[in-house]
């Protein structure tokens, strides 16, 4: 499979190339960046560790090349500050966006083509994409809520010595400050979360409210997330690449699923290598499907304010 990442140079598109060079699964990795030299160093750097990893090609290249890709992976943008929503960097990122999209229509993309968006504000952005690119909707998806969720998981590992990998909790909804915490599932090895001796709605409150500020938190300590968000990208291509038909809570146009309809957000959704395969309505609590209908809510009135 051919990858093509544009924002390659910079901190989220190289963690994710670096992250997908050590999976060993895309044939082929080129780097895209509006500064073509960070792009040719990361992707120098990368090919200097080909010999230790897979048999892949990396290399830095132009729209022109990328125009056969079989997947799009959008992380180029501007950053969130620590003070900043991430719907308030909307008007300064859509710009930006725009003129990406129609580098990669010019450039002729594939048909088949799937994109992943994750540049801020990630839901808004898919939507732009659904809406700009004229792709089938199933093969437009944002990692919305997949970064939050590993977040939600390991922090909670964390908290109560548990196996991180173990760990099930999932947040759906916007990747923002509206993002819902689905505990009506939460489990550690298919037992019940709420089972656990130390769980109280204290506990609850605290992990999901740090989770929630980990963005803002990583941008004060270190200018951006940069691994974890590599590695929650790096499942959704594996998943594509290897049709695993695996149940994701990533961000796609809403068909219908508990209630929700022409809005890009993020619900338990099965993907594969055409990528959106179903959205799954599974059972929530009515108040988890009620603040989930509210960040649809919230989305649709900031779409409503860009200006494009
Ligand atoms: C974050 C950015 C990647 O949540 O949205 O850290």
């Amino acid at each position: 499979m051919k990858l093509t990442i544009i924002g390659g140079g910079g901190r989220v598109g190289a963690g994710a190339a670096f992250a997908l060079q050590c999976g060993g699964v895309v044939s082929e990795l080129q780097l895209l960046d509006a500064n073509p030299a960070a792009a040719e160093g990361e992707a120098l750097d990368l090919l200097h560790g080909t010999a230790l990893t897979a048999d892949q090609r990396i290399y830095a290249g132009d729209y022109a090349r990328a125009a056969n890709s079989d997947v799009f992976l959008i992380t180029a943008g501007l950053r969130r500050k620590p003070d900043e929503s991430r719907l308030d960097l909307i008007n300064r990122n859509v710009t930006l966006f725009v003129q990406i999209l129609d580098s990669l229509k010019d450039a002729g993309l594939r048909q088949d083509a799937l994109v992943l968006v994750v540049s801020n504000p990630v839901d808004i952005l898919t939507q732009l994409a659904c809406q700009r690119l004229g792709l089938p909707w199933q093969q437009v998806i944002g990692l919305g809520t997949m970064l939050d969720t590993s977040r939600f998981c390991s922090l909670i590992a964390d908290e109560f010595k548990l196996a991180p990998t173990q760990v099930k909790a999932l947040i759906l909804g916007e990747h923002g400050d509206s993002m819902v915490p689905i505990w009506s599932s939460a489990a550690v090895n298919g037992l019940p979360l709420a089972g656990l001796p130390q769980f109280n709605p204290g506990f609850q409150t605290k992990l999901f409210e740090r989770t929630k500020g980990s963005g803002a938190e990583v941008i004060a300590k270190k200018g951006g997330a940069g691994w974890a968000v590599a590695l929650s990208i790096r499942d959704v291509i594996h998943a594509i690449a290897l049709n695993q038909n695996r149940l994701l809570p990533v961000s796609s146009m809403q068909q219908g699923a508990y209630g929700l309809r022409q809005i890009c957000l993020s619900v338990p959704t099965v993907v594969g290598r055409k990528g959106v395969v179903e959205q799954v309505e599974i059972d929530l609590w009515p108040k988890e499907k009620l603040a989930l209908q509210n960040s649809a809510k919230s989305l649709a009135d900031t779409l409503a304010k860009v200006k494009i």
